[in-house]
């Protein structure tokens, strides 16, 4: 019921919180530190504090509500699998930006989101460096709060539609996946977005600019908050993007991609066009977030 929704935003906020500290203590501590574990390559990274936040984070949602159940980054690098069933399930990435929080750039989060009968029904991203708290419960509105002392709650609301991609500043992520395939796709998608077609890009859209905050779930509150029109990426997990759903939604953006399929975490085609909602990019780990429909056909 939405007053239940809003009792687990309480709980969740203040976990966030709590866990922004831990994030802040962290990323000071990795920055004089010599050595980061990498996963798949050298430029995919995970810290002893992507763990600890992440255990911090299970443990008082157990505690609070033994009934729910927990899908988070690492726990599924760990090996843990879960179905995704109909019952409420919080979806989590302790560290979003993990790459941002290892070099000290202050766009690094947590973002905690609750799916519900397999929809994302509540989202909390909390960027603990700018004090930036991004709040959202499905149909009650989204919500930016700057500060901890004297916090300030703005409503997010989308400004008026845009008419054009050649008006758009767009997110757009590099990933961890660096091979030739991956990266051939997806850099011919930004050159299609950037370039100018009067001097020979074919297809370009010639957008005002790209940008990458490197945090799938600061991209989506950014959308939301109107500083980005639009952010596409391939290859996002669901962790990155569950609370995000929820924030970009409930400001009045538009989302595309596999949030309907939560676990379905199969790689995604690089050379999709990304103007184009596909099936592929439907079953995919694709995510498109618009700040309102614009010339996408
Ligand atoms: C990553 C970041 C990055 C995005 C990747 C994500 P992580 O999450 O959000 O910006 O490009 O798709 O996986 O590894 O920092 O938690």
């Amino acid at each position: 019921t939405p007053s239940a929704l809003r009792s687990v935003l309480t709980f969740t906020v203040n976990l966030a919180r709590t866990a922004g500290t831990l994030i802040l203590e962290g990323s000071q501590a990795v920055q004089s530190a010599s050595d980061v574990n990498e996963k798949k390559n050298s430029v995919d990274l995970v810290t002893e504090y992507d763990v600890a936040v992440e255990e911090l984070v299970k443990s008082e949602i157990a505690k609070a509500y033994p009934g729910f159940k927990f899908i988070g980054e690492e726990s599924y690098s760990a090996g843990a699998r879960p179905d995704l069933t109909d019952e409420p399930t919080f979806c989590v990435d302790p560290i979003d930006g993990t790459t941002n929080f290892v070099h000290g750039f202050p766009f690094a989060c947590i973002s905690l989101g609750l799916i519900y009968q397999k929809r994302p029904v509540l989202g909390v991203v909390f960027n603990p460096f700018l004090e930036h708290l991004y709040t959202a419960i499905e149909g009650q509105g989204a919500y930016l709060t700057r500060g901890s002392s004297q916090p300030l709650k703005l409503p997010l609301a989308a400004p008026k539609p845009l008419n054009s991609l050649s008006k758009a500043l767009v997110a757009i992520e590099w990933g961890s996946d660096r091979g030739e395939g991956t990266l051939t796709g997806k850099s011919s998608s930004f050159l299609r977005l950037a370039g100018d077609p009067a001097e020979g890009i074919v297809g370009g859209r010639m957008a005002h600019s790209l940008r990458s905050l490197g945090s799938a779930a600061l991209n989506f509150a950014m959308v939301a908050q109107g500083g980005l029109d639009m952010y596409w990426e391939i290859g996002c997990w669901p962790w990155d993007v569950c609370a995000g759903i929820v924030i970009a939604q409930e400001s009045g953006g538009v989302v595309t991609g596999s949030h309907t399929a939560l676990t379905s975490a199969t790689s995604g085609n690089p050379s999709t066009d990304p103007f184009k909602v596909t099936p592929e990019i439907l079953a995919g780990r694709k995510y498109l977030v618009i700040r309102a429909i614009a010339d996408t056909p």
